[in-house]
């Protein structure tokens, strides 16, 4: 196909305004998939159980369309992007390979969040923007009022806005023939020394990871020899395929093509999105490629006992060779034992990744309190000005420095988008207050939708910031944030100790004007939560030396049975194996064993 002929896009939408939908529609549009088929199996594009389960796009996935627009064959490569705000880094690399985007938007639902972080997105990087509303059969669907939001906001002409049912399958013509007619076919030269983008990888059991990959020139062919100009690493072209959207095997790619690569590449680690991929011995200038994946939220991860530690390890390296946005360190505790610290890209993505864990792998780690990433600035010393280390980044409450040592510390910042109905606005403005944030603008988009823009900081969001505002809405308002970079502000660390004992998993970094507050919190719920013992407990929150809060857990019988009068042995002996089962689930910590759950429910909800 020539070069004028392809045309590489992307759809980009809030959380369920349909884009998977659409994507499918599409696919059956062109002969990719066939009609009619099993309802269940629906949206091919969400490969991952997690997906379905939670209807979200966690992993972007592509498909190549053939198209017939007046008797010329057209080549269309959909590039899907995940749908939500953890994910907004996958989003602008998806993009990085396309010229245009459909924007779609729900015309029930109106402009959110993402959709404005998404046109901002697309807008920055010049790409065409194709206005598309979806679910115009919804009987509240307001069609009107969405097209005044688009022109309000990014001053979109109402008349180029398309209307479509991406589940009735109405309007899909209009799009295809939109991608045809308005975008521009890739920069890309065939004759020119071949030059690929690898802009996404996947793992694959049998051949590795497998790269998708978007030709800028030239020609790849199998057997060729390449090789990454990130990692000066070559490789043997093992595979290459077409996703449509299943895999179809092909002997080479040309220009404009998108496909998968196969090179015998261990992990995705070796497989560097944003690399440029070229042929051994050719110098080629690199492709711009884009900021790497920046983890926010760090937790650290423990076996239940010592002997799933291989267990575990072994889950967590084939997990992450498939999701090369978690970052893994080792890491160890005294209470915990050997274990990792894993970063992630924001608490949703950490959720989706312990499922997996267990769903695929049967592991049941423990997973202790999340945090993010501080800044400190230690005193001067000469020790410290002769090797230049006085700035240190932490992200596990256990290595921040004693006070003494400390001269000033920071803490991540977003700039937060929020979306409401008015008659929210009082409760989000005092929630965001609440979280310390600062605004910087308000606009109306209609006569009852509001924009709000906050600073914020990140370690009040990553927790619970998204489901509270949901809550506070009636799920109405929406939310998306991105970073925005370090900022000076008081922190200390909130210490948990049982009976005098500090448990460095349960402690915690903090401003200052929370510690009080969070303190007590804590030291409450670990009451409700530990299970009363043969002794007293004193659960108290402490900074330094100096006791915040306190509770006692008063001691409890330790023989279940002890109460039961009468001989049924079997009903005994149930009990107590129930016992044992429940203690199978604890760890000691300080001499008092805590349940698994007790890390993670503790700065839950
Ligand atoms: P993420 O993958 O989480 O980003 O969601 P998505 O944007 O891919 O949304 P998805 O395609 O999963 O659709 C969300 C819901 O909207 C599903 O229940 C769809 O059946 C429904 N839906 C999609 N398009 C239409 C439409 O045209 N009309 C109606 N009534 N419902 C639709």
């Amino acid at each position: 196909i020539p070069v004028e002929q392809i045309r590489n896009f992307s759809i980009i939408a809030h959380v369920d305004h349909g884009k998977s939908t659409l994507a499918d529609r599409l696919l059956e549009h062109t002969g990719a998939i066939k009609t009619g088929r099993d309802k269940s199996n629906q949206q091919v594009l969400d490969k991952l159980q997690v997906e379905r389960e939670r209807g979200i796009t966690v992993k972007a996935q592509s498909a190549s369309l053939l198209y017939n627009y007046n008797g010329e064959k057209f080549l269309l490569n959909l590039i899907d992007t995940p749908g939500h705000v953890d994910f907004s880094n996958e989003v602008s690399r998806s993009l990085s390979a396309c010229q245009g985007v459909i924007l779609l938007v729900d015309a029930n639902d109106g402009v959110q969040a993402q959709t404005v972080a998404n046109f901002y997105l697309a807008f920055g990087n010049d790409l065409v923007i194709i206005p598309v509303l979806n679910k115009i059969d919804l009987p509240n669907a307001d069609p009107e009022r969405v097209c005044h939001q688009l022109q309000t906001l990014f001053d979109i002409d109402p008349s180029t806005i398309l209307k479509i049912s991406a589940k009735k399958g109405i309007g899909i013509d209009k799009v295809l023939e939109a991608i045809v007619k308005t975008l521009p076919s890739p920069p890309v030269d065939r004759n020119a020394k071949f030059r690929a983008l690898l802009f996404d990888s996947s793992h694959d059991k049998y051949r590795g990871a497998l790269s998708l990959i978007f030709v800028k020139d030239g020609t790849i062919s199998l057997g060729d020899n390449i090789c990454s100009a990130h990692t000066k690493k070559e490789y043997e072209v093992k595979s290459l395929s077409l996703l449509r959207p299943d895999e179809v095997p092909v002997k080479k790619l040309v220009a404009g093509q998108i496909g998968l690569l196969g090179c015998n590449m261990r992990s995705s680690k070796e497989a560097h999105i944003g690399d440029t991929i070229h042929h051994v011995g050719e110098t080629v200038e690199v492709l711009p490629g884009f900021q790497p994946l920046k983890p926010m939220v760090f937790a650290g991860i423990y076996p239940m006992d010592q002997s799933q530690h291989i267990h575990l390890r072994n889950a967590i390296e084939k997990l992450t060779l498939n999701d090369s946005a978690v970052t893994v360190e080792v890491d160890t505790s005294p209470a915990l034992g050997q274990g990792w610290r894993l970063g992630f890209l924001g608490l949703l993505h950490m959720e989706v990744f312990s499922q997996r864990l267990e769903q695929e792998y049967g592991a049941e780690p423990i997973i202790t309190a999340p945090s993010v990433t501080y800044k400190i600035k230690l005193k001067p010393t000469k020790q410290l000005i002769k090797d230049g280390s006085d700035i240190i980044y932490i992200n596990n409450p256990a290595h921040f420095p004693d006070t003494v040592k400390i001269e000033e510390t920071f803490e991540p910042m977003v700039k937060a988008t929020i979306i409401t109905p008015d008659e929210y606005l009082g409760s989000i403005i005092s929630l965001c207050m609440e979280r310390r944030g600062v605004q910087t603008n308000a606009t109306n988009i209609d006569n009852n939708r509001v924009m709000l823009q906050y600073d914020l900081p990140l370690c009040e969001i990553v927790l619970d910031f998204h489901d509270t505002l949901k809550t506070l809405s009636s799920g109405y308002a929406s939310f998306d944030y991105e970073d925005s970079g370090y900022q000076s502000s008081n922190l200390v660390k909130l210490q948990i100790l049982l009976n005098g004992t500090a448990v460095d998993e349960l402690s915690s970094i903090v401003h200052i004007t929370k510690s009080q507050t969070i303190g007590k919190q804590m030291v409450h719920r670990l009451k409700d939560i530990i299970p009363r013992q043969m002794v007293q407990i004193a659960v108290q929150a402490a900074i330094g030396g100096k006791i915040l809060a306190r509770e006692n857990i008063k001691p409890y019988r330790k023989d279940v049975t002890a109460k039961l009068y009468g001989g049924d042995v079997t009903r005994r002996m149930k009990l107590l194996a129930q016992q044992a089962a429940g203690k199978k689930k604890m760890r000691m910590v300080a001499n008092i064993s805590l349940p698994r759950e007790t890390f993670i429910d503790v700065l839950k909800k």
